[in-house]
C-alpha cells in the first residue's frame, strides 16, 4: 500500500538499492476499515493479519482473535479513526448500543516495517455495563455532537505537542504540576465514559498516587489534532484504559475516556 521511494548508496565502489517504504494515511485506514468491518459480520477472514508474528490483545492481555469480540457481529452506531504516519499505527473507536450487551470500544492497530498489507497487532480496550461511568447511549449522544473536521494544515498541533498533552493528562495523579502543563480550551469538553464535564480544566486531579500510569501505547495523528494513549490506569488500579484527547487552535477541545473495571 505504501510508496516506494529508491537511494543510491555507493559503498566501496558497489552500487546497493536499498529501498524505503512510507506508511501511508490511505493504508492505515483501510487496514482500520477491515477491523470495523470483521466487527460488524463478526468474521475474521478478512483480516489480513501477519503470518509471521501477529499479536491479539484485549483489555491488556493476550488473547486469542478467533474467539473473542470479533468473531461476535455487533451493529455499530458510530465510529472513527485516527492515523498516524510516523508509528504506523491507527485508533478506532466505535460504540454499539442495541446488542445483547452494549459496548465502547477504543482498538490500536499496529504494523510493522511500515507495511499496512499486514497487520502485527491489534490492541483492544472494550467497555460495557458495569464498566466506569459506563452508558453506551450517554456516550454515544455526547460523542456524535462532537466536530472532527480535519484541521488545515496551517493550524496543526506538533506531534511533540500532543505527546505532551497525551501525557500530561495520564500524569495528573501522580505529577502534582502535570495539570497546570496541559492547554485547556474555555469551551473543551470531557467525556470520562458517558460522564460530560464541561469545561475540563476545572476539579482536576494533582497528584496523590504514588503509581504511575504504566504500558502506555500511543497513536498520534496531527491531521485531526488527536492523540489516543492506550494504557494500565495503575494510579488509580490496574484498569485497562484509552484516553484520547483532541487539540483544536492549540488548545485542548475534546477528551475521552474508556475504563474497564469488570472482568
Ligand atoms: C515509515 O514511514 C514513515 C512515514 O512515511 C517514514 O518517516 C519512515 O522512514 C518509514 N520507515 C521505514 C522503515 O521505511
Ligand atoms: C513479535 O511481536 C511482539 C509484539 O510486537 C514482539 O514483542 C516480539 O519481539 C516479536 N517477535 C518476533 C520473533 O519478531
Ligand atoms: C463508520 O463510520 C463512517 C463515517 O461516519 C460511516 O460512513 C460508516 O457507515 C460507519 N460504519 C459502520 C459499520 O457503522
Amino acid at each position: 500500500m505504501g510508496a516506494v521511494f529508491g537511494t543510491i548508496a555507493i559503498l566501496s565502489g558497489t552500487t546497493i538499492f536499498v529501498s524505503a517504504v512510507d506508511c501511508t494515511r490511505e493504508g492505515l485506514l483501510t487496514a482500520a476499515q477491515s477491523y470495523i468491518t470483521a466487527q460488524t459480520s463478526g468474521k475474521i477472514d478478512g483480516l489480513k493479519l501477519s503470518a509471521s508474528n501477529f499479536t491479539y490483545q484485549f483489555n491488556n492481555k493476550a488473547a486469542d482473535i478467533s474467539k473473542g469480540q470479533l468473531s461476535q457481529a455487533l451493529k455499530l452506531d458510530l465510529n472513527r479513526t485516527s492515523a498516524d504516519t510516523v508509528a504506523c499505527a491507527s485508533y478506532t473507536m466505535f460504540i454499539s448500543t442495541s446488542g445483547s450487551k452494549p459496548y465502547v470500544v477504543g482498538t490500536q492497530i499496529r504494523h510493522k516495517d511500515n507495511n499496512t498489507d499486514e497487520i502485527a497487532i491489534i490492541d483492544t480496550i472494550s467497555a460495557t455495563t458495569g464498566d466506569l461511568f459506563f452508558n453506551a447511549k450517554d456516550t454515544l449522544k455526547y460523542i456524535q455532537a462532537e466536530d472532527w473536521t480535519a484541521i488545515p494544515a496551517t493550524g496543526r498541533p506538533s506531534r511533540e505537542l500532543l505527546k505532551k498533552v497525551g501525557d500530561g493528562y495520564l500524569d495528573m495523579w501522580t505529577d502534582a504540576k502535570a495539570a497546570d502543563s496541559i492547554p485547556w480550551g474555555t469551551n473543551c469538553e470531557r467525556v470520562e465514559g458517558s460522564k460530560l464535564t464541561k469545561p475540563c480544566g476545572g476539579s482536576l486531579p494533582h497528584g496523590g498516587s504514588s503509581k504511575q500510569n504504566g504500558m502506555r501505547r500511543y497513536v498520534i495523528d496531527e491531521t485531526l489534532g488527536s492523540v489516543d494513549v492506550l494504557c494500565q490506569f495503575d494510579s488509580l488500579g490496574p484498569w485497562p484504559d484509552s484516553h484520547e484527547v483532541r487539540v483544536v487552535d492549540g488548545k485542548v477541545k475534546y477528551v475521552h475516556t474508556i475504563t474497564v473495571m469488570s472482568k
